[in-house]
C-alpha cells in the first residue's frame, strides 16, 4: 500500500523527541519491510512556531514567516530521514515530484513543507494525491477528532468514524495563519475528500497506532 505518514511537529519535535523518532524510524523500517510504499512528512513545531514568531518581531511578512517555518519543518525531516539511514532517500524531499522519484526508487520519502501558505497537513494530502496514495495518517497530540475542540471544551466528544462531509462541520477556522494549529488542515481534507484518500488520526505519541491504523484495528478516528 501507498502510505503517507504525516507526524506532528507537537508530536516528534517539540522539543525533538529522541525517543519518538527513533521509534518511528523502527516503525517506518519495518513497514517498507512488509512492501509498502512511505512517505513521511514532518511539521516543525514549537521550533516553527519560535522562528515564526521570531520574525514576526522583526517585522517580516507572512511569506516570510512561513518560508522560515518551512526551513525548521525541512531541518527536522532531515534529522529522521538521516536516521532512517539508506531505507532513505538521500535528501529531503523539496517538491512533489522529488517525492515521487524517490518513491519510484522504493525508497522511504521524507519531507518537511513545501510552499507557502498552506500546513504540513496539506502537504501530506497533496503528495498522497501526487503519488496515488491510499491512506494519510496522522499522528498527532490528540488521540483523533472531537466534535468540537477538546482542549477549549471539557464535554467534547471523541468520534470514532466520520465522512468527509461531517468533518467540515467540526472546523472552526478555516483561514491560513502561520503556525495555525488544527486537529487537520481543511485544506488537506478537501484534497483528501476528492482524491478518496483514508484518514485516520491518532495518538502520536504511541507509534505503534500507526500499524493498527494501516491494519485496519480500531483506533482513533477514520475518516472516509
Ligand atoms: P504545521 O503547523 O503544518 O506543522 O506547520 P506542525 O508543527 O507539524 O503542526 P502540529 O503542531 O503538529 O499541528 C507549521 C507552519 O509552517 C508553515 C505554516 O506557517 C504552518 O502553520 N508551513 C508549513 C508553510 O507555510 N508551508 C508548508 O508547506 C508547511
Amino acid at each position: 500500500m501507498r502510505i503517507v505518514l504525516r507526524i506532528g511537529g507537537s508530536v516528534m519535535a517539540s522539543p525533538v523527541n529522541v525517543e519518538l523518532m527513533s521509534k518511528y524510524a523502527a516503525i517506518v523500517k519495518k513497514l517498507r519491510k512488509q512492501g509498502h510504499k512511505i512517505v513521511v512528512v514532518v511539521g516543525g513545531g514549537s521550533l516553527a512556531r519560535e522562528f515564526i514568531s521570531t520574525a514576526k518581531n522583526l517585522g517580516l511578512n507572512m511569506q516570510a514567516q512561513d518560508e522560515i517555518a518551512i526551513s525548521v519543518s525541512r531541518l527536522i525531516a532531515q534529522l529522521f530521514l538521516k536516521k532512517l539511514g539508506d531505507v532513505a532517500c538521500d535528501k529531503v524531499a523539496l517538491t512533489l515530484d522529488d517525492a515521487a522519484t524517490c518513491l519510484s526508487q522504493s525508497r522511504v520519502v521524507v519531507m518537511g513543507g513545501l510552499k507557502p501558505g498552506i500546513t504540513t497537513d496539506a502537504v501530506a494530502a497533496l503528495v498522497a494525491e501526487h503519488v496515488g496514495g491510499e491512506l494519510l495518517v496522522k499522528g498527532t497530540d490528540q488521540d483523533g477528532i472531537y466534535n468540537k475542540d477538546p482542549r477549549k471544551h471539557s464535554d467534547a466528544v471523541k468520534l470514532d468514524r466520520l465522512s468527509f462531509d461531517d468533518l467540515q462541520g467540526v472546523f472552526s477556522e478555516s483561514q491560513h495563519k502561520a503556525g495555525m494549529h488544527q486537529i487537520i488542515d481543511p485544506e488537506a481534507v478537501k484534497v483528501l475528500k476528492r482524491k478518496r484518500v483514508k484518514l485516520v488520526v491518532v495518538d502520536g505519541f504511541k507509534p505503534e497506532n500507526i500499524l493498527a491504523a494501516i491494519k485496519g484495528e480500531k483506533v482513533g478516528t477514520v475518516v472516509e
